[in-house]
């Protein structure tokens, strides 16, 4: 009847996520997320997944992102206002939840603003790894917002790159990151405009943020062989690469579903062919083909990573002794003697009905 024995929440607020990754080592979390992603993409049939559900308006979008297998469910509750840096805010804020399948207790409640950079960075690093071309080492990063240290950094880890060529119409993000990399063992080289960053890298990864279909890529800028890791267009109407560019590439997603809603693809007739990339992972379908071919990961974000990610953060959480306990539902606390008697939480705190025929309540 009673449930003493329920584990309470662990909650993992902004100021554990920055110990845990300090900690840990920021190389450490993207190699660690980047293979609890290929982990569980590869168990891809294992899981229930649905495209997220998403809340626009004018300024921006607001978007939960559930997914589960047997065993555990997790969900994103994230945001996509561009115009928010002006106000002083990200343009990406998030936090999650881990919960238990057999009972449906949460286990971990964690801000995922960080956590969303480290996890996007480290997607993009694991598709690069088996689309690129081998040896790739040159990459352009067009866009160098809040998400580009975290995809440089996941580039030069997991897939080799030494060169970065960087690309902003605003000069000073350009700039901060230059600085905030310096020391990286990374070559930074900021550009006049997109052409010029992207002229001879293996590798392109748009990472801007407007909401409009942009054509930050065009097919003359495209040169054969080249990976494209298109983050940046991630909602229905935002996309930042020209329909020629797709059209003549072979084009990889995370959940089909969702990313003919959200995703580049968007702009491409229903019958355009896409590969899901954790097939490629399986050995299901074939990846890079030629090593003149353009290859695109058409990154929109789905649940599965943030699932990955947070059963990192638990684990690591768990080993570090990082994190507090929470009775986020109410389900933990001694105070729960009786399930079904819900009602006695409130009685034992004093409080009345104060509906029109209740006593009225003496002092004391
Ligand atoms: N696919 C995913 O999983 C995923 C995850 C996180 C964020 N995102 C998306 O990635 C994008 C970047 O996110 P962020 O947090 O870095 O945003 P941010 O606002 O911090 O940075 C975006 C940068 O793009 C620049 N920019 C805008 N238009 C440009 C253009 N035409 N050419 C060059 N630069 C331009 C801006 O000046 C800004 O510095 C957003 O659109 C976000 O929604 C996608």
């Amino acid at each position: 009847m009673a449930t003493p024995s329920m584990p309470p929440t662990v909650f993992l607020g902004a100021h554990d996520i920055r110990r845990l990754v300090r900690q840990e080592g920021l190389s450490a979390c993207l190699a660690g997320i980047a293979a609890r992603i290929e982990r569980d993409f590869r168990r891809w049939p294992e899981f229930d997944k649905t495209a997220r559900v998403a809340c626009h308006s004018e300024t921006g979008v607001i978007e939960l992102m559930p997914v589960a297998d047997a065993h555990e469910f997790s969900f994103k509750y994230v945001n996509g206002h561009p115009g928010n840096t002006r106000r002083g805010l990200p343009t990406v804020m998030a936090f999650g939840l881990l919960a238990d399948v057999a009972t449906g207790m949460p286990h971990l409640l964690a801000e995922l603003t960080l956590v969303t950079a480290i996890r996007t960075a480290a997607m993009s690093a694991l598709a690069a790894s088996r689309l690129a071309r081998p040896g790739s080492t040159c990459m352009a990063m067009i866009g160098n917002g809040a998400q580009s240290e975290f995809q440089a950094l996941a580039f030069r880890d997991l897939v080799g790159v030494r060169e970065l060529r960087l690309f902003d119409i605003d000069t000073k993000a350009t700039a901060r990151l230059v600085a905030n990399l310096a020391g990286e063992g990374l070559v930074l080289r900021p550009c006049e405009g997109v052409a010029q960053a992207v002229r001879g890298a293996d590798i392109v990864t748009t990472l801007t943020a407007d909401r409009a279909c942009a054509a930050i890529l065009t097919p003359a800028m495209i040169e054969p062989g080249m990976h494209l890791n298109a983050v940046g267009g991630d909602s229905p109407g935002k996309t930042e690469l020209h329909p020629g560019v797709l059209k003549d590439a072979a084009v990889f997603v995370e959940f089909e579903a969702q990313s003919r809603i959200e995703g580049e693809v968007q702009q491409m007739p229903a019958d355009f062919p896409v590969t899901e990339f954790w097939q490629v992972l399986v050995g299901a379908r074939e990846g890079r083909m030629r090593a003149d071919q353009v290859t695109v990961f058409d990154s929109v974000g789905f649940a599965l990573e943030d699932y990955s990610a947070l059963a990192f953060l638990r684990d690591t959480a768990l080993t570090l002794g990082i994190g507090e306990t929470i009775d986020l539902v109410g389900a933990a606390g001694p105070e729960m003697t009786d399930p079904k008697d819900l009602f006695s939480l409130l009685r034992s705190s004093g409080l009345r009905t104060g509906g029109p025929d209740a006593p009225a309540a003496t002092a004391g």
